[in-house]
């Protein structure tokens, strides 16, 4: 099937100058890239993209992490790509995700509150419908 999902690079992936590699090594695996947009969240947008983490001890510091700066929003199009491109970004925890991994490669912890993880990626086929219909109303 051919999926689209939406991918964040995050204010550390931004600030850090990570955007270009990141879209290289989209781009390198063999997904398009549908819409790329830098933007600044809004409380409202998170809200919205997190909804599922409301409550959660780390959900107050990862909205204010996201709000720290522009974060690069991108839809991703290729066959399987959601799961793809979750291969590609390495697991959560950077100090662990594998070597090879945007995430293993490009990122550690820095002892913050919240994991610094430079991306995000849809987990589902309905989370990326939803969550392009957030960052890009008028794609979903
Ligand atoms: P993301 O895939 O964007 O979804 C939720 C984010 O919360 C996650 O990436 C991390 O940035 C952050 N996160 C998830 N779990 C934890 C945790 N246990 N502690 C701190 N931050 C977390």
């Amino acid at each position: 099937d051919v999926q689209r999902s939406l991918v964040l690079v995050k204010p550390d992936g931004v600030r850090r100058g990570l955007s270009g590699e990141i879209l290289r090594r989209i781009e390198a695996k063999g997904y398009t890239l549908a819409a790329v947009e830098l933007r600044q969240a809004t409380p409202e947008i998170l809200a919205a993209h997190y909804a599922e983490h409301e409550g959660k001890p780390f959900y107050e510091p990862l909205v204010e992490f996201m709000l720290s700066g522009p974060v690069l929003a991108v839809v991703i199009e290729g066959q399987r790509c959601i799961e793809g491109f979750r291969s590609l970004a390495g697991a959560t925890d950077p100090t662990v995700a594998a070597p090879g991994t945007i995430r293993g490669d490009l990122g550690r912890d820095w002892g913050l509150a919240v994991q610094q993880n430079l991306v995000h990626g849809s987990d589902s086929e309905e989370s990326a419908a939803r969550e392009i219909g957030i960052w890009f109303s008028g794609l979903g």
